[in-house]
């Protein structure tokens, strides 16, 4: 398939390189805009304790992250790069899938270098330093969770070999994104979409609208999910422990030689083979379009 090549995709952006990378441009901002990213932090912090997982509010700790004014990356990578090797890397906007990975694959996670404007806090369509720093960097700083993301960009050039990419970008977004984790003091949030999002961080756990379903690969990798609302269905693991094995510590060759044979899941779907913590409102799952749909 003759695909458009990456200069039809590249923004004209000064200093852009082939990698798609631009200087951060720290020394741009404006006060305006780092008040943008003391009132979001402010309020996740409030917020968080309780709701994201220890490992997520450690992250922010051991980086140091800035309250009160947008994080410079050459600051931030200081820190990153002790401890996982990790580095943030500034990019203008959405860059194309095998850029994303090829990054990912190299422990480089790729950061839009804006940031909202204060009429936009509580909805912004692409992701701005604000979601990609706050919300995905701290767990970055978490060796099981830095390994997993660097396998997960080798496992995206390898899904794109395999025409599977649809798939696999499903677990990107039902765990790095929108992911829970049962923990013995009770479910939290380690999803980069629901901690950098006040309305999300309260409704994915008190919530008894949406599904709260355990991590099944297979499953998940068959479900589509929506991206314009808050999600129908949160999979739950145990422990980074546990998510690296049942994804790095597998062979998907198998997997997508099967999938597609094998239809999609609605976003609500509930099926009886399911663990299930929390079965959603039948009047959520309605608003939505649908009654749940229960095939075995
Ligand atoms: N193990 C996967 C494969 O064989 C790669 C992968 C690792 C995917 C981690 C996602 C996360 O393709
Ligand atoms: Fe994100």
């Amino acid at each position: 398939m003759e695909g458009p090549s990456l200069d039809e995709y590249r923004p004209d952006h000064p200093g852009i390189g082939d990698d798609f990378l631009i200087p951060q441009a720290w020394e741009n901002y404006s006060d305006t805009e780092h008040e943008v990213w003391e009132t979001l932090y402010k309020r996740q912090i409030e917020l968080l304790p309780g709701r994201a997982c220890q490992e997520f509010l450690d992250g922010l700790d051991k980086l140091k992250m800035p309250a009160d004014k947008i994080p410079n990356f050459d600051e931030l990578n200081e820190h990153l790069m002790k401890l996982t090797g990790w580095q943030v890397v500034a990019v203008p906007g959405l860059v194309p899938d095998g850029i994303f990975f090829e990054h990912l694959a190299n422990r480089r996670f790729v950061s839009g270098n804006f940031i909202r404007k204060p009429d936009q806090l509580d909805y912004l369509q692409e992701p701005d330093i604000f979601h990609d720093v706050f919300g995905h960097v701290p767990l970055l700083s978490n060796p099981i969770f830095a390994d997993y993301m660097e396998a997960y960009g080798k496992g995206g050039l390898r899904a794109m070999r395999h025409d599977c990419l649809q798939n696999l970008s499903r677990l990107y977004w039902y765990t790095v994104e929108f992911g829970l984790i049962n923990t013995p003091e009770g479910m939290r949030i380690y999803g980069a979409g629901i901690v950098s999002s006040k309305g999300e961080s309260i409704f994915s756990l008190d919530s008894d609208a949406p599904n709260r379903i355990h991590f099944d690969l297979p499953r998940l990798m068959r479900t589509k999910y929506r991206i314009d609302d808050y999600q129908q269905t949160y999979w739950v693991i145990d422990s980074f422990e546990e998510l690296f094995a049942e994804t790095a510590g597998k062979d998907f060759g198998p997997i997508y030689e099967e999938l597609p044979d094998l239809g999609s899941y609605e976003p609500w779907d509930v099926l009886a083979r399911d663990k299930v913590y929390t079965h959603g409102t039948q009047e959520y799952a309605k608003s939505k379009g649908r009654m749940p749909v229960h095939a075995a």
